[in-house]
């Protein structure tokens, strides 16, 4: 298993993997090279024998870069539960663009519990604390029906993680 940077040419890889999820929102193409081209230094792809297998889409806040905001994590359904989502973030929080970070945002549906125990557990190896505060009502998703049948959208919950220091994150094992 190796991590690394991704570059915009794993674009189409991410955009497959995505739809293999089947539970993401699927952004276009353009969204997913620019993982690459802009956001390299706080994102991450795992492979295994060159096969995409993880990732995870992440950019420091433009107005408070003490803040990395966690986009989209996914690992394909034959590497889960294995820690693999946990040692990506930790490999995130460890590369230089992540140094000065204190704070760790993300947003997970209320019903995601995989997610929400990706995230709690970070918390838990950080020794810090996690807010969660609604980002996205289900009522801004509305917005964006055109009137297609469709399930609802469920609201985003943020979850601020933090504060923690770079010695607390060099301490963790990735
Ligand atoms: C969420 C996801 C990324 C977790 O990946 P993973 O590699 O299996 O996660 P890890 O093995 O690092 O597990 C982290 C923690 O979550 C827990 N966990 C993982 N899957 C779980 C599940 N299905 N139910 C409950 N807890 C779960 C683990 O036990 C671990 O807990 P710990 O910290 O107490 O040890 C993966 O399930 C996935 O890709 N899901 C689909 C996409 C998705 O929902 N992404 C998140 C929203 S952007």
């Amino acid at each position: 298993m190796i991590f690394r940077p991704p570059g915009k040419e794993d674009g189409a890889g991410i955009l497959k993997l995505v739809h293999q999820l089947g539970v993401l929102d699927i952004n276009s193409a353009y969204a997913y090279m620019l993982i690459g081209e802009h956001h390299a230094g706080t994102s991450v792809v795992a492979e295994i024998d060159g096969e995409l297998v993880g990732f995870i889409s992440a950019y420091l806040l433009p107005a408070d870069p003490e803040t990395v905001f966690v986009w989209q994590v996914g690992v394909a359904k034959a590497g889960r539960g294995k820690g693999l989502a946990t040692r990506m973030l930790v490999e995130i929080l460890k590369r230089p663009a992540c140094a000065d970070v204190r704070y760790l945002d993300t947003t997970i549906g209320p019903t995601n519990e995989p997610s929400q125990a990706l995230f709690r557990g970070l918390a838990r190896r950080l020794d810090t604390g996690m807010e969660e505060n609604e980002l996205f009502s289900a009522e801004l998703f509305d917005a964006f029906d055109e009137g297609e049948p469709h399930d609802p959208h469920e609201p985003e919950i943020l979850f601020r993680i933090g504060p923690f220091d770079g010695q607390r994150v060099n301490a963790l094992s990735s």
